[in-house]
């Protein structure tokens, strides 16, 4: 039986089809909700279940407690409707404006900017490029149909007559996908790709000075929005931190800095947590969002884009909302939660 959905305060209403969660068909037909993971692990989407009843698939507590859901609050990303339901959502105006689509894409070029990162540049089909918020994420769909999210690190006007995205990955050691780039993939491989999938991107209708917060390859979608910001020629004050273990680990500082020159508007902060003895380090040390703390301690007026390591991303959004004032809902991240985060 087909159920319907209607999401408030917006009001817009959409099916559900049997055994659908709720996100699955609210990005099938272009209603922009919060989400990530789309997988029960990052919380992105946690909602409020106003009417009707849902049974939750496997999920992370973390994303979502007992507690939590015993109050009426779901995730759409895997509550199936048993009924007709009424979900309080924010809205995300742009989030389902790009069709979500599947296509072959093939590996320009593998570079290793730093030992455990690796840039990949894949090839899109040229008869009709992706379209994409500068944040968004595209999924590789593997041989098993498992699914890895890599968000693109170019701003969505470099799609060109010769469309092509660049990625960054974090070779995490035992992983499905990352063990293979680090290891077998090579140019000229063919893999299914699918997107654009997010609502982590710039919103582009706000005035507010801008904090951008990454930790290690979290860096990627950092650096579209920048480009993106750049193409615009916007004059909104952004700063950038970026958080690695050592000096190494900026894979891109030289881009940072470049891109500091060129935008006047944009500071830039790289913040090491592990300095090694030969970095020689003289910046900012301790954890990334402990630093935009100290910078800011009065974040009222601001908006705050964090993307990484879920733990960071945890931290930086209880600690900027609870402590520097920032408003829950000016906080937007992706947490780039993997399989050591489901089990
Ligand atoms: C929205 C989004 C965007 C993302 N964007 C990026 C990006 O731009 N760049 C990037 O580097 N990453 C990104 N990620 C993370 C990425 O999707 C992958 O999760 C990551 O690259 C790991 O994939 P993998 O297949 O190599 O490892 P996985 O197979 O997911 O394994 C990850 C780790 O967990 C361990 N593991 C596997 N199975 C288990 C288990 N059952 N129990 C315990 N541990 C286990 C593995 O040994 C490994 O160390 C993003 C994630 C999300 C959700
Ligand atoms: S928990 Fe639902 S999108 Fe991540």
């Amino acid at each position: 039986m087909t159920f319907t959905a209607t999401v408030q305060p917006a009001g817009r209403s959409f099916n559900i089809e049997p055994d659908e969660p709720v996100l699955q068909a609210a990005i099938r037909q272009g209603v922009g909700l919060p989400y990530g993971c789309k997988d029960g692990a990052c919380g992105s989407c946690k909602s409020r279940l106003l009417e009707g009843r849902v049974v939750h698939g496997a999920h992370q507590s973390k994303a979502l407690s007992a507690d939590e859901e015993a109050a009426g609050m779901m995730l759409t990303c895997c509550a199936v409707p048993q009924t007709d339901v009424v979900i309080e959502a924010r809205s995300v105006p742009g989030a389902g404006q790009f069709a979500v689509r599947k296509m072959p894409s093939r590996v320009l070029s593998i570079t290793r900017p730093a030992p455990d990162v690796a840039v990949l540049t894949m090839q899109l089909p040229a008869n009709d490029p992706l379209r994409y918020h500068a944040g968004q994420y595209i999924e590789f769909i593997l041989r098993d149909g498992a699914r890895r999210s890599y968000s693109m690190a170019n701003a969505p006007h470099t799609q060109t007559d010769k469309p092509a995205i660049e990625l960054h990955l974090r070779h995490m050691p035992g992983g499905l996908f990352t063990d293979h780039v680090f290891g077998a993939m090579k140019e000229k491989d063919i893999l299914r790709v699918e997107g654009p999938f997010g609502s982590f991107f710039l919103r582009e209708d706000s005035p507010k000075p801008i904090v951008l917060l990454a930790s290690g390859t979290g860096f990627a979608p950092i650096k579209a929005i920048i480009e993106h910001l750049q193409f615009k020629a916007s004059t909104r004050s952004v700063t950038l931190y970026w958080g690695c273990r050592s000096k190494a680990d900026l894979y891109l500082h030289d881009w940072a800095l470049a891109a500091a020159q060129q935008m006047p508007n944009l500071r830039y902060v790289p913040v090491l947590s592990e300095p090694r003895a030969d970095d020689a380090w003289t910046g900012r040390t301790g954890l990334v969002h402990r630093a935009v703390m100290a910078d800011w301690p009065d974040l009222s007026g601001h908006q705050v884009y964090a993307c990484g390591a879920p733990i960071m991303v945890e931290s930086a959004q209880r600690d900027l909302v609870a402590q520097c004032g920032l408003p829950a809902d000016e906080f937007y991240a992706d947490s780039f939660t993997s399989e050591a985060d489901k089990h």
